[in-house]
């Protein structure tokens, strides 16, 4: 039984949500600055289109069906603030040219990836960064208070900016500190005080929605890690503020399945419990959204506002096309079974990587169900998650194996296949063969 470890994984044009009277009308929420901050950011709001990748996007056979889709800006460096002509993920756009361009289009939101902690992605190798271990200062200074000083322009008040905070950092200090580097970056405090100096930062600012990120059901799903991350997030939220963490986000550039729609944990074949087969491993959850409801009533009653808001990245979790279960399987075999009703169709669980067979999710959309301020795009789809093999790079990207399609895996995969696409270019490059793989298996489909 494994259930004391767990899986790390990890154009101008305007698209608006549906508006949702409902959530607008609950009550406004503070900013430590004293600036009111509405409920939900999305509820009948226009997202901001990043050119850079809806170019990208139409470039592809058939792109234009989804390149005015809103998907979330990485700031993976600090170059990235001002803008990285030479980087392969980021375009000559910085922070300030998105928000201008963001006020120009008359957006009503935008949506920024926080991502460049010291130490970064402790447990894998793909999406390193350029901060060492004891940068934290740097993080700090030339980080994270530049990002705040351009996004406090009196210009760009009117914006609704939606930070996610440093994706996989704080899970990854809950299941993965048998890997030496998450047990460094625990003990010399360096995600967390990085964490909580990003909060209290951008939180200062009255219209700034920080989402810190939450891993997703395949790794904080255990009882085990469910718990304890709760408390470590309890805690960063209190050394930040409480008010300054507006809401958690799920699946952030990962797979997971937003609804088992053919069984849930406890559902029984022959006699058998689903959490009892292999593909469940005794994970209490089979999908983000029983997980997402779930974690946030776990958050409020440690301390977290009652209307605290998550949101789930449905990017790449659609898994249509035509593997695509279309009723529960007939098999009395408990294992057959899972395997012929699941729509998630992963080796396993724990891969991460590029994962064949995937599907473009749920389109953005607010308020889509209770809790959930809204299904949303943030890892840009086409965007490789790493190399299949050592590709030499000046991003301080490094290969990891899980993104190779011959290796046969790790124990935080169950030591499996790992299910990736093989020719994929180093994180955050662009991917044709994904982007089109895609859009043919998106679910709902195109
Ligand atoms: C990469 C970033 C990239 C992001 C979005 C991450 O895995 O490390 O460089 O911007 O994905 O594609």
């Amino acid at each position: 039984m494994r259930m004391h470890r767990a899986w790390i994984l990890g154009l101008l044009a305007a698209f608006t949500f549906p508006s949702d009277a409902m959530s607008d009308a609950r009550p406004p929420r503070h900013s430590a600055s004293g600036g009111l901050r509405v409920d939900n950011p999305y509820a009948g709001s226009t997202g901001y289109v990043n050119p850079e990748w809806s170019a990208k996007a139409r470039a592809e056979p058939g792109g234009e069906r989804i390149s005015n889709i809103p998907t979330a800006i990485w700031i993976d460096r600090i170059a990235a603030i001002e803008g990285t002509p030479d980087s392969q993920s980021n375009g000559p756009m910085g922070v300030r040219d998105h928000l201008d361009a963001a006020v120009a289009s008359g957006a009503g939101y935008i949506q920024f990836v926080i991502y460049n902690l010291p130490g970064r992605d402790c447990a894998a190798l793909a999406s390193n960064g350029e901060l060492g271990p004891e940068d934290l200062r740097r993080y700090e200074s030339e980080y994270i208070d530049p990002i705040a000083r351009i996004m406090s322009a009196p210009k760009y008040r009117s914006l609704r900016i939606v930070n996610i905070i440093e994706i996989d950092s704080l899970p990854n200090l809950i299941t993965n500190l048998n890997v030496p580097q998450c047990a460094r970056m625990k003990s010399n405090g360096g995600y967390v005080e990085g964490v909580t100096y990003a909060l209290k930062t951008l939180g200062a600012l009255p219209n700034v929605y920080n989402y810190v990120d939450a891993g997703h059901h395949g790794w904080l799903g255990w009882d085990n890690n469910f718990g304890p991350a709760a408390e470590l997030f309890a805690e960063v939220g209190r050394a930040a503020g409480m008010d300054n963490v507006h809401g958690f986000i799920t699946n952030t550039a990962n797979y997971s399945a937003l609804e088992e729609p053919y069984f849930d944990a406890d559902t029984r074949i022959g006699g058998r419990l689903i959490r009892e087969s292999r593909w469940g491993d005794w994970n209490p959850y089979v999908d983000e959204l029983s997980f997402a409801q779930a974690f946030r009533a776990r958050l409020i009653s440690l301390g977290f506002d009652a209307n605290l808001g998550m949101l789930i990245d449905t990017s790449r979790n659609g898994w249509g096309g035509p593997e695509r279960p279309t009723a529960p399987g007939m098999a009395e075999s408990l294992d057959t079974f899972v395997d012929q009703s699941r729509i998630d169709r992963r080796i396993h669980v724990g891969n991460w990587c590029n994962q064949a067979g995937a599907g473009l999710g749920e389109r953005p959309a607010a308020s889509p169900a209770p809790g959930i301020d809204a299904y949303v795009w943030i890892k840009p789809p086409g965007e490789s998650d790493g190399s299949s093999r050592l590709l030499p790079n000046d991003d301080g990207k490094g290969f990891d194996r899980m993104c190779d399609p011959s290796y046969g895996g790790n124990e935080r995969n169950g030591n499996s296949r790992t299910g990736a696409l093989a020719d994929t270019p180093i994180s955050g490059a662009w991917s044709s063969g994904q982007f089109r793989e895609l859009m043919q298996n998106a679910h709902p489909p195109l």
